[in-house]
């Protein structure tokens, strides 16, 4: 087959500032799905992107090419009425474990096609993956099946669903290439609306750990997705929401999986439960039942039934041990006063280099690896107490890990200026 266009010139026009034509990027996305753009010439282009940016007509082109790589899925032959949530990425964001079992809770099913970790972020596949047995493959007439039955489902998104963003991702995770708002929005977006969920609900996070640092390129990208969401036909809102330090006390797999369970068991940290309902409350909004309330089923304990259905759908173990670090390193206060900040890029690298997230594309990560917070911001600590724990199987990591976290926590005296999770709403 002959080519209409040469990856170079497109490579070179985005270089050179230039605006892609839609057949330019209809070429690109569908000719690096089938391999006739090699990897390297796709982060060229992405670096370029990165660099020099899309307009809106862009945007919604490059979208609808990844959307048209693949199949879509179709939810409307359910009894249920359908909303998904998506983060753009934090530390400790364990918030999918415990909302979707509680929105399908509350009567509104759940298919949340998930991802793996993309650089210092954590992935949700990665983090139930830790629980033993359980399977993120599903088929689409297995989704279907358990959305029907338990309504909700956390798993890889079929390698049918916008290919074009399997590839992308993973090649921008290894190439310095994530934080571009076009491939961002273009990414979370192409398999939102491929998936087909009824309603979506972005939780576009703004702070060091997130890969928005400030609130005005965090409300770009919101309004960029809302927009290409109500555009398709999907309710879109979107929140911003704090992640200048990590949610919760726990950053890795495993140990956020404890943590979720805390919070389906009506306790776990306040962060954490805000957030998690903030986000039911949109979700069920968006799909049009707001007659729940969120907080009440959480007490109820119906949550935890549908966690507990959830993954032993998928072939997990609810109620087996979960994996623990062959090796702790702990790290301690070095003088009393007030915890006054606690960096999430910082615990989010130091997780990552611990094993928690990979360096290589395919690498496996490991269950047990992560940092344990012992404090938060505005807590008092004393001279010698514990502050980190960190957990891996390779102890070898633990330099690299501590060298990421120097710097990245400051005690002193005074309060630290706590503020809401949620910081605006946009939609
Ligand atoms: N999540 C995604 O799915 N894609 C991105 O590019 C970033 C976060």
């Amino acid at each position: 087959m002959t080519e209409p266009f040469d990856a170079v010139e497109v490579i070179a026009a985005k270089r050179d500032k230039a605006e892609l034509g839609d057949a330019q990027i209809d070429w690109v996305v569908d000719a690096y799905t089938r391999g006739v753009v090699a990897d390297e010439q796709m982060s060229a282009l992405a670096m370029a992107i990165l660099l020099n940016g899309m307009n809106r007509r862009e945007i919604a082109r490059w979208t609808a090419a990844m959307i048209a790589s693949g199949e879509r899925m179709e939810f409307s032959a359910l009894s249920w009425k359908t909303a998904d949530k998506h983060s753009t990425g934090g530390v400790g964001d364990k918030i999918t474990l415990p909302l979707a079992p509680l929105v399908a809770a509350c009567g509104v099913a759940v298919p949340q096609l998930s991802g793996r970790g993309l650089g210092h972020t954590g992935g949700t596949l990665d983090k139930l993956e830790s629980i033993p047995g359980w399977r993120a493959a599903l088929t689409n007439r297995e989704i279907m099946t358990q959305l029907e039955d338990v309504g909700a489902v956390i798993c890889a998104a079929g390698d049918g669903l916008a290919p074009a963003d399997k590839k992308l991702y993973a090649l921008r995770d290894v190439t310095g290439t994530v934080e571009a708002i076009p491939l961002i929005a273009s990414s979370i977006m192409s398999k939102k609306i491929a998936e087909g969920t009824g309603a979506l609900v972005l939780d576009v996070k703004v702070g060091s750990g997130a890969f928005m640092k400030t609130k005005d390129q965090a409300r770009e990208l919101g309004q960029i997705m809302v927009d290409l969401g109500n555009d398709a036909g999907v309710t879109t809102v979107a929140l911003l929401t704090d992640m200048s330090t990590p949610l919760g006390p726990t950053a890795g797999n495993a140990c956020e999986v404890a943590e979720s369970v805390e919070v389906l068991a009506g306790g776990g940290p306040s962060d954490v439960v805000e957030l998690t309902l903030a986000l039911a409350r949109e979700m069920l909004a968006a799909a049009g039942k707001d007659d729940v309330d969120p907080a009440h089923v959480l007490a109820s304990g119906a949550a935890m039934d549908v966690w507990k259905r959830m993954i032993s759908a998928q072939g997990g173990d609810p109620d087996a041990t979960l994996p623990t670090s062959k090796d702790t390193h702990t790290i301690e206060a070095p003088e009393s006063g007030t915890l006054l900040q606690l960096d999430a890029l910082a615990v989010g690298v130091a997780a990552w280099r611990l094993g928690a997230g990979r360096a290589r594309p395919g690498e496996k990560v490991q269950a047990a690896a992560g940092v344990t917070m012992h404090a938060k911001p505005g807590d008092t600590v004393t001279a010698g107490q514990p502050l980190l724990t960190l957990h891996t199987d390779t102890p070898e990591r633990f330099d690299r890990a501590m060298a990421a976290l120097e710097g990245g926590y400051t005690i002193g005296q005074g309060a630290a200026g706590g503020s809401s999770v949620v910081i605006e709403r946009i939609g």
